[in-house]
């Protein structure tokens, strides 16, 4: 349904993620026309005194962020659309001012986006019913990861949420789910025949689900240190991308559909024991090293982060999920920091031919969907090299979504915010899956927590802890890259 306007409110508004991410995003929907064209962005924060120092600081970082997308006029009308309101989100006297002001305009789509630490999310949600702005028609508000540390922390967080808000109010965001090609694999599965018969445990050998990262703890140590690669990675990103991958076809594209067929993922997911945690996940922290040739230092090195910390950097697991589909079938999932590359990809390694007819040189073919650093869908298989003899070499199909479609790809908060602002829940994360999600990494989380051993120790610049490769090479297997 088309909107005709809008008010969003950014809590956290001088923070990292609203500058670097959230303002550089709806800067992009505004200059692409797409953004309804009424609508304020309205800014909280108490760090800066006023709307000009605001906007001052806002225009410096988000010129960087922009690069070449940085057009002085376009930012211009942009920035007449920003508002920046000094206010305290821990007082609730202060509301009143931003009631008044949003109650300048009605019957606009509303959203409340709060990107501030969690354990402020009960106190805002309270403070805005107060000034009736909660359950109000079209108003919506966004919860920014982490939703607490485990289980029962996000369990509090989301029920202190609903006093306030109604579950079709809620988008809590993972940004995994706005990235094109994660939206590409829902349209690779359910808009084409070929791939419906091969997705299971008959022609499936074993999905692989991997997001290193070049960049280190940088900034956010304090963060980092209390979460660990666990929590910030696989509780959510990781496994809502094998939920894409493994869930059956849904009726419908409604929300609730999808969303009910990733629920049913999560909880086919094989408990892990205390001693699957021994052997089926790994857990990594780097030491100094060089990426890309530079000297970097170790976890331990970082500014803030304590001496002897055991938070990892690194986890490596495998999963298993016990459906029909995919009995049998392990998902290992890997994520890092200071790793070799910049990458996140998705592969389905199918089963090797039954019988060959050309002896050894074949290998099984294999389906890669790559999300960073470029977005493309790759398909390989055998083919004859030209010329006398018979020898066999792996070529590639290739969707490159740059070439293919010409077009720029929005970034997935741009994405995710349009979504928000027309009301559409779909990419957005229900509760039941995200305790579903708590509830299968709380055993890792426990056995860590008791265990004298910490993680083990990678160099920074290669692809993890010896103990990563092992994982798969037990069941005769490697990662991507290594095969
Ligand atoms: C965030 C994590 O959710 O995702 C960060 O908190 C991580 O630690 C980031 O760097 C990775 O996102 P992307 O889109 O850059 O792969």
């Amino acid at each position: 349904t088309p909107i005709d306007a809008f008010d969003m409110v950014l809590f956290g508004g001088t923070g990292d993620l609203v500058m670097r991410k959230l303002l550089p995003a709806l800067y992009h929907q505004h200059r692409d026309g797409n953004l309804p064209k009424s609508g304020r962005i309205i800014c909280l924060g108490r760090s800066v005194p006023d709307n000009a120092a605001y906007l001052d600081k806002a225009h410096g970082l988000a010129k960087g962020y922009l690069g070449k997308d940085y057009e002085e006029e376009v930012w211009a009308a942009f920035a007449s659309r920003v508002e920046y309101l000094k206010l305290d989100a821990n007082d609730p006297a202060e509301y009143s001012k931003l009631a008044d002001k949003l109650n300048e305009q009605q019957g606009r789509s509303r959203v409340f986006y709060l990107s501030t630490a969690p354990d402020l999310f009960a106190r805002i949600c309270k403070a805005l019913s107060d000034v009736g702005l909660a359950r109000v028609p079209n108003t919506r508000v966004v919860l920014e990861k982490p939703l607490g540390h485990d289980l029962d922390s996000s369990n509090e967080i989301n029920d202190a949420v609903a006093e306030y808000f109604d579950e079709q109010q809620i988008y809590r965001i993972d940004h995994y789910l706005g990235k094109e090609p994660v939206l590409n694999l829902i349209a690779l599965r359910f808009a084409n025949t070929l791939l419906e018969p091969l997705w299971r445990r008959e022609w499936i050998r074993d999905v692989q689900i991997t997001v290193t990262e070049q960049v280190g703890v940088e900034t956010r140590a304090d963060f980092y240190d209390k979460t660990g690669a666990l929590r910030d990675m696989i509780q959510n990103h990781l496994l809502q991308l094998l939920t894409i991958v493994a869930m059956e076809p849904p009726a419908s594209i409604d929300a609730d559909a999808v969303r009910d067929e990733k629920l049913k993922v999560l909880r086919a997911l094989k408990p892990l024991t205390q001693e699957d945690v021994h052997t089926k996940v790994v857990r990594g922290q780097y030491r100094a090293g060089a990426i890309n040739g530079k000297p970097v230092p170790g976890y331990q090195e970082e500014p803030g982060v304590p001496a002897g910390s055991k938070a990892e950097t690194f986890v490596a697991l495998k999963a298993e999920i016990q459906t029909w589909r995919w009995a049998g079938v392990p998902f290992f999932l890997r994520t890092g920091k200071r790793l070799q590359e910049r990458m996140a990809e998705i592969v389905i390694n199918f089963r090797e031919a039954p019988h060959s007819i050309y002896g050894r040189g074949t290998s099984p073919n294999r389906l890669v969907i790559q999300l960073q650093p470029d977005e493309s869908v790759r398909l390989y298989l055998m083919a004859k090299e030209p010329g006398n003899q018979v020898r066999l070499r792996p070529v590639h199909l290739d969707m490159d979504f740059k070439e293919t479609f010409k077009t720029r790809s929005p970034e997935a908060y741009e994405r995710l915010l349009m979504d928000v602002i027309r009301g559409d829940i779909s990419l957005f994360v229900r509760r039941d899956e995200q305790r579903a999600a708590w509830r299968w990494v709380e055993p890792i989380l426990d056995s860590w927590e008791n265990s004298a051993e910490g993680p083990k120790p990678y160099t920074a610049g290669t692809w993890g802890p010896a103990a990563s490769s092992a994982l798969l090479s037990r069941d005769g297997l490697s990662w991507h890259e290594e095969s």
